[in-house]
């Protein structure tokens, strides 16, 4: 028995006692797991009848029931294995422990894992086939659950190859702090609690990160589209400040949103939801490096002005999400102060990386931004989920979300009141203490870090590009001002966007590296997003020399089968 100390300091037994470690498997245990193995394996639903008959046994005997199966029975079993709602700080520790085995498990194994491992289809069934637990399930056996049903499958980002979409692995800073936070359990709207002075030097750090002037705050929220869209809508309070009340009737011209035709969906969809609507969002052609056109820009805003459409809003982008393209915000900072438009950056993905010398330049009108959207999920390395919305004026922002109700009044004088009410300045009330895991990650790598992991990912996405220039079979489709690849296989016949198409199927399958697709200019592509510590330059050589092994092999079938067809 392994002793644990309970408050008093007396030995408990462990609360994981009678658990089924594997030295202690009993016949009962073997046949469960023998049942799992078979109905996941072969999905045969009777040997999961059988594993679950088995669990149910298992409670029953361990419970001293008598094995009748009754249901008085079966649940009082079952309390006695169960954690307490209020374990002892020795079985808290222990709990804790568990579930730190079942995450170092994970984390050791990273170098063997494939960058995706879709879900068997008999794991999924098993998962969506289980009716809601009537009773307590003891914790080990969730822990359990969770190890072998759900650990085997994450969506990949943590491998050192994963470079879909935008997303990184999790700095482990960043994981411990999110532990510690869900301890707390914090309610971050307000009060004077220390998670809103934490979460109010974070949004300091970030806003001096990405360069806004000081005294810029804002909020920390879920993600990049929470953040755009709570950013939009504090312009559309400084547009129209009686909107609240009287929504878009209170209009009084139609009014247009400017950005590229690169901008990310996230755009639109606020647009929607803030009732604007996507007719307002003006997509403005690019350049060749896939920056917005300035010309076309002030082209559309003349033809709109004289047709009475009055602008709302530009939006730059910090590094577009198909090729890391960052806008010319010097112009646009120009061109929104001319309309009195508000100038929002979507930097969720690229939004901190004008803190690297060599791109500062790039980044030149970032500063000017009335407000910023910059994703600590994405570059910083935070687990998700976590994104910054930075204004440089938070009355407006709380213009548009501050509520008055009586319940959560606190007076001047109250013990309670804390620096700021949070909740003001978003949708949300009640937040969790995300800021805990920001802090804890920034504190951990730091600026000097930063600049370094950046530097690297930058240079791991340039590798693919140039390694892909010197091949004959492969194209190019874009250059990146970050850590982007846009390449394809260019095959000897037949059209190159059917079989990219295929090529990335099989690319996920084969499970080396995991990129996703980007449409440049017409063309289909293979796109890759290097925000990712544990990337090397090997890595770049290794998913080049996969693509073109796989391109290969896809072009010979493709060849056999057309042979094959004619014979
Ligand atoms: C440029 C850009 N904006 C917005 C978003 C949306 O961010 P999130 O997925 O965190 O909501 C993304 C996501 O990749 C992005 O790259």
């Amino acid at each position: 028995m392994d002793n644990c100390i309970d408050t008093n300091g007396a030995p408990r037994k462990r609360w994981t006692e009678g658990r089924p470690f594997f030295w202690e498997l009993g016949w009962l245990d073997i046949f469960r797991q023998i049942g799992r193995a078979i109905s996941a394996r072969w999905d045969v639903p009777g040997f999961g009848g059988l594993a679950q008959i088995v669990d149910l046994r298992k409670r029953v005997t361990a419970s001293g029931g008598g094995g009748d199966g009754g249901g008085d029975g079966l649940a009082a079993a079952a309390r006695k294995e169960v954690v307490s709602l209020d374990p002892s700080p020795g079985e808290f520790g222990e709990l804790l422990r568990d579930a730190a085995g079942v995450a170092t498990r994970y984390w050791s194994n990273f170098e063997n894992r494939r960058a995706f491992t879709r879900p068997p289809e008999a794991v999924v069934k098993r998962i969506q086939s289980e009716p809601l637990p009537l009773g307590p399930t003891p914790v080990a056996e969730v822990l359990e659950a969770i190890e072998e049903d759900v650990v085997p499958y994450p969506n990949g980002a943590g491998h050192r190859r994963w470079w879909g979409f935008v997303s990184s692995p999790a700095h482990p800073a960043g994981i411990a702090a999110e532990l510690i936070s869900t301890t707390l359990n914090n309610y971050v709207h307000g009060t004077s609690q220390i998670a809103v002075d934490v979460e109010l030097k974070v949004l300091e750090w970030l806003a001096e990160l990405i360069g806004m002037p000081a005294g810029s705050s804002g909020l920390l929220v879920s993600g990049g589209s929470a953040a755009n869209l709570v950013a939009l809508g504090a312009a559309r309070q400084r547009k129209i400040p009686d909107v609240r009340k009287r929504g878009v009737s209170a209009l009084e011209r139609p009014l247009a949103v400017y950005a590229s035709n690169q901008i990310h969906s996230c755009i639109g969809r606020a647009l929607e939801i803030l009732g604007l609507g996507t007719d307002a969002l003006r997509l403005i052609a690019v350049d060749d490096e896939f920056r917005i056109d300035i010309d076309e820009l002030q082209r559309t805003i003349r033809t709109d002005l004289e047709r009475g459409i009055e602008p709302l809003a530009i939006i730059g982008s910090a590094g577009t999400v198909n090729t890391g393209a960052v806008d010319d915000l010097e112009a646009l900072a120009d061109i929104a102060r001319e309309v009195d438009a508000w100038f929002h950056v979507d930097g969720a993905y690229g939004g901190f990386a004008g803190a690297l010398p060599e791109l500062a330049e790039r980044y030149r009108g970032i500063e000017r931004a009335d407000s910023v959207a910059a994703d600590a999920h994405k570059w910083l390395y935070v687990p998700v989920e976590a994104a910054a919305v930075i204004v440089r004026d938070l009355a407006t922002l709380e213009a548009a979300f501050s509520t008055q109700a009586d319940y959560l009044r606190l007076e001047e004088s109250s013990y309670l009141r804390g620096r700021a009410w949070l909740a003001d300045r978003g949708i949300q009330l009640s937040r969790s203490f995300r800021a805990l895991k920001v802090w804890a990650v920034i504190k951990a790598i730091g600026l000097e870090g930063y600049r370094e992991l950046w530097r690297n990912d930058i240079a791991v996405a340039r590798e693919v590009t140039r390694l892909a220039r010197e091949h004959p079979r492969l194209e190019v489709l874009a250059e990146s001002d970050l850590s982007i690849f846009a390449i394809r296989y260019l095959p000897q016949n037949g059209a190159a966007d059917e079989f990219n198409k295929k090529l990335l199927d099989r690319i996920h399958k084969d499970g080396r590296s995991l990129v996703t697709s980007a449409v440049l200019k017409g063309k289909y592509g293979l796109r890759g997003c290097v925000v990712n510590f544990r990337s090397t330059l090997e890595d770049a050589r290794v998913f080049v020399d996969s693509v073109i092994e796989l391109g290969t092999r896809l072009e010979s079938e493709d060849a056999e089968w057309k042979l094959a067809t004619y014979r």
